[in-house]
């Protein structure tokens, strides 16, 4: 990856001829906040969000690194500094530690994850450049190029069943070497990020770090951070991932029959409800997707089935179901969660059409001994928006930008002249 330096030559050499402001490529910066471009992966239902201007890297909201395959040469960091240290504060469980052998100076080596395989590695820590767009919450500005960023090399055989596209992983966790921190860090942002999701291939979503507002066109448009609710957002101390609160879930109304127990983690950090934009569908454990899926089949006995389509357990004729603003009008799905607040989910985001007449309920069972209680996954996710405010430890949402006459892909990402 390109280092800084080509741009902070660009900089100097316009310095004098224009304002800082219009030099295009800067850092340090006087940005407020960045905008990325992401964009759907059909093929894998992942995400990818470009940093470095074009490069994609899979968005993985549950991932405390950023790493890619290094050329030979890259530069190392020591195992004494605060930098390794952070490296090493959440170890992938079931990865194996490499002894730190007796070369010196002693160089930090980090564990990166695949977060759809959940293979790991273990690779030097190194640092690049992260290259941005900064935003005024309308439309792009100025190019940002962030100088050392800690990342991870990993072997490029970790980027196996990701898309082809992906050059890395982008670990957005609450970690110190996620890269939400060290931008708000080296930028010195509000801390807050903020991620929609695309819904299609065709036209990118956006991802947000720093303060709002963030607009999408509409007629006129929206200010997507006035609309939001806000829940709490929980901490494991196993891992950095962001799992909510949630008290139950609900089906056209009528709270789904299990232990809301169920969806608390334990001692060892074992269940809760996480948020994940690696799982492409909302996964449950088997202990809630029983009486879920009875809860749901109830709901639409009217409506003519089609034959089940894998991984899904319940399949609709869709030539049979009504369509409105929020998707096909099929009951409404809650989220209950503390505080009284629902994360609310209608059909645009819980059926998915599987072929021209098929529609199929987007919710998997994660088997009786899954790991987490519920995952909330990416296609729960499109066309919501989520603000990650992490100095006040919440989550604002909008559940369905479509139910306010936008989408994720309304982004004016065309550059202000
Ligand atoms: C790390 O170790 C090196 C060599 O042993 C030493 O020179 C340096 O001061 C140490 N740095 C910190 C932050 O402890
Ligand atoms: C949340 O959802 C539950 C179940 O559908 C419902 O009973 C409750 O009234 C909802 N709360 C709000 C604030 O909408
Ligand atoms: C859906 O219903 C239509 C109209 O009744 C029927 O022609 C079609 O074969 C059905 N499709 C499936 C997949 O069941
Ligand atoms: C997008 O932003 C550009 C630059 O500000 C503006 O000229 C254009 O009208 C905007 N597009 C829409 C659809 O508003």
């Amino acid at each position: 990856m390109a280092p800084c330096f080509l741009f902070l030559i660009t900089f100097t050499f316009t310095f004098f001829t224009t304002p800082p402001s219009v030099a295009g490529k800067q850092f340090p910066s006087e940005a407020k906040a960045l905008v990325a471009p992401i964009t759907k992966d059909v093929s894998t239902s992942l995400y990818t969000v470009a940093l470095n201007t074009d490069k994609q890297f899979v968005l993985d909201l549950a991932g405390p690194l950023l790493w890619f395959p290094c050329p030979p040469e890259h530069p190392t960091v020591p195992c004494n500094s605060t930098a390794c240290a952070a490296a090493g504060a959440f170890h992938p469980p079931r990865c194996p530690r490499i002894a730190a052998i007796d070369k010196q100076p002693c160089t930090c080596t980090a564990y990166p994850v695949n977060p759809v395989t959940t293979m790991c590695s273990s690779d030097d820590l190194t640092f690049t450049s992260v290259t941005l767009s900064s935003t005024d919450g309308k439309n792009p500005t100025t190019v940002v190029c962030v100088p050392e960023v800690v990342s991870s090399c990993a072997p490029k055989g970790l980027l196996n069943s990701l898309p082809a596209a992906a050059v890395g992983v982008a670990g957005l966790a609450r970690s110190g070497l996620a890269v939400p921190s060290q931008l708000f860090s080296k930028l010195y942002l509000k801390k807050q990020f903020a991620i929609c999701l695309p819904s299609s291939g065709v036209a990118p979503g956006a991802a947000f770090f720093g303060t709002e507002p963030f607009y999408f066109l509409a007629a006129p448009p929206v200010d997507v951070a006035a609309r939001l609710t806000y829940t709490t957002l929980l901490r494991n101390p196993r891992n950095p991932a962001y799992y909510l609160e949630a008290k139950g879930l609900a089906v056209n109304r009528e709270a789904v029959p299990f232990l809301a127990r169920m969806l608390e983690f334990d001692s060892l950090g074992h269940g809760g409800v996480m948020i994940s934009t690696a799982a492409p569908y909302t996964t449950l454990t088997s202990h809630i997707y029983r009486p879920f899926l009875k809860a749901f089949a109830a709901a639409t006995k009217a409506i003519p089935r089609a034959p089940k389509v894998k991984p899904f357990g319940l399949c609709l004729n869709s030539t049979a179901l009504g369509s409105t603003r929020v998707g096909y009008g099929v009951p409404q799905i809650d989220v209950m969660l503390a505080g009284g607040t629902n994360w609310t989910i209608f059909g645009a985001n819980s059926l998915k059409q599987v072929d021209k007449d098929t529609a199929c309920l987007a919710f998997v069972d994660g088997g009786p001994k899954a790991e987490q209680a519920m995952v909330i996954g990416g296609y729960q996710l499109e066309n919501s928006f989520l603000l990650f405010d992490l100095a006040r430890s919440r989550l604002g949402f909008l559940s369905t930008l479509l139910g306010i006459m936008t989408t994720c892909s309304n982004f004016n990402f065309t550059v202000q002249a």
